[in-house]
């Protein structure tokens, strides 16, 4: 498995970073620093961007004191997730497979693949894997902040909303690790399970896409879309791929549209019906502040009003076009990218009274031709019927 690791690294790093795209790349330094971390003699891959360690189960259990409980940062499809120490002292999360679980080795192998071959700041890094016997680990750099889920859901007393000037920093961080998926990965990728719980903060609140285990590789040649059954996450699916199976890049802008919404509201992307008040998703509510044009209406309560009206109402542009029902309308990630990037000027002046008027200063070119699409199967993680 190593040596198909190593193989695939040279392969795949070869034919990247083609298209000349503005994502950028990480400084050699950091490169440097990730291969010299490795602690011993043991077998990696070759290149420093693709290295990945191949720990045996014994040393990830002393890793983690024998996965203790204590110590389990959470639970997700895949498994649980611990946080550790390896010898060297550097701090990683390990993801275990459940063995009982709805994940498989399917996930295990896409998602440590992908992570060699990959190579961003704004993607979570691969420190190694561990495939000894029936278990299955990944082992990645520790991120203290958790996921972005945990900083604009169900805030606790006690604990501090995000405010307003690293909600545009954690957007613009991951829209780029996104563009760099779809605009620089030679054939692109695309996440499938893009939202806010898969979005993982470091101690700067630097973003970090993570949870490519059900991540496609995109069409290729003169292919439009990838067919593949349905999967992904209740009130994040784009709609036309949960009807009919068609995936595209554009799967992932609508996906991460839901996503900047979530960061303007404070709102759930999707809230299950309870006894107090009926199921609702987060993009039709939206939807109608757009037909005012009045989206500081919209601004998540925790931000008591300490936001810029501007870069607020460029960020909701920005969020209503990439949710369009139709993909060929939505802005590709790079265009995601350069719309945040104002926002971003746009939040200087905290405070400041002016609003733009809905989207007039913000055009966008239409669509792309990887968006329209066809039918077919694959596997699930969570059948999603509609958004
Ligand atoms: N590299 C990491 N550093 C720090 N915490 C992490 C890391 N990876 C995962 N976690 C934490 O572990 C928990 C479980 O993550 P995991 O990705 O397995 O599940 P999930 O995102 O909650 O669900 P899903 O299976 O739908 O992705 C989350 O709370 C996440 O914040
Ligand atoms: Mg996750």
């Amino acid at each position: 498995m190593v040596k198909c690791f190593a193989f695939l690294g040279r392969w795949y790093i070869g034919r990247g970073s083609r298209r000349g795209s503005k994502v950028e790349s990480p400084p050699p330094a950091q490169e440097q620093q990730r291969s010299s971390s490795v602690p011993d003699g043991r077998e990696t891959t070759s290149s420093a961007r693709t290295a990945a360690r191949n720990f045996s189960f014994r040393e990830l259990a002393s890793a983690t004191n024998n996965f203790r409980e204590v110590d389990c940062l959470g639970e997700g499809g895949f498994g649980k997730v611990y946080k550790g120490r390896l010898p060297t002292g550097e701090i990683v999360a390990v993801k275990v497979l459940n063995l009982h679980g709805v994940q498989g080795h399917r996930e295990f192998i896409t998602e440590a693949l992908l992570l060699v071959l990959l190579n961003h700041p704004n993607l979570v890094k691969l420190i190694g894997y561990c495939a000894d016997g029936d278990q299955r680990v990944l082992v990645y750099e520790y991120l203290s902040n958790g996921s972005l889920e945990n900083h604009i859901h169900d805030i606790g007393p006690g604990r501090d909303s995000l405010d307003w000037e690293s909600r545009v920093k954690i957007a613009t961080g991951a829209a780029k690790g996104l563009a760099y998926l779809h605009h620089s990965a030679d054939p692109c990728v695309i996440h499938r399970d893009m939202k806010s719980g898969n979005i993982l903060l470091d101690e700067n609140f630097n973003p970090k896409l993570s949870d490519f285990g059900i991540a496609k590789i995109g069409p290729v040649g003169n292919q439009t879309h990838v067919s593949t059954r349905v999967m992904g996450t209740y009130g994040y699916c784009a709609p036309e791929y949960a009807m009919t199976g068609q995936l595209t890049t554009k799967s992932d802008v609508y996906s991460f549209g839901v996503v900047l919404l979530e960061l303007i509201t404070g709102r759930k992307a999707y809230e299950p019906a309870s006894s107090r008040r009926r199921d609702s998703a987060l993009v039709p509510w939206a939807k109608q502040f757009q037909r005012s044009g009045w989206f500081a209406a919209m601004a998540d309560p925790a931000l008591q009003g300490r936001f810029s009206k501007r870069g607020l109402s460029r960020m909701a542009i920005t969020a209503m076009k990439m949710v369009r029902e139709d993909p060929r309308f939505r802005p590709t990630m790079l265009e995601v990218v350069a719309l945040l990037e104002l926002v971003s000027s746009a939040s200087d002046g905290v405070g400041e009274d002016a609003e733009d008027e809905a989207g007039s200063s913000l055009s966008i070119s239409r669509g792309c031709r990887s968006c329209s699409g066809a039918a077919g199967s694959g596997r699930d993680k969570e059948m999603v019927s509609s958004t």
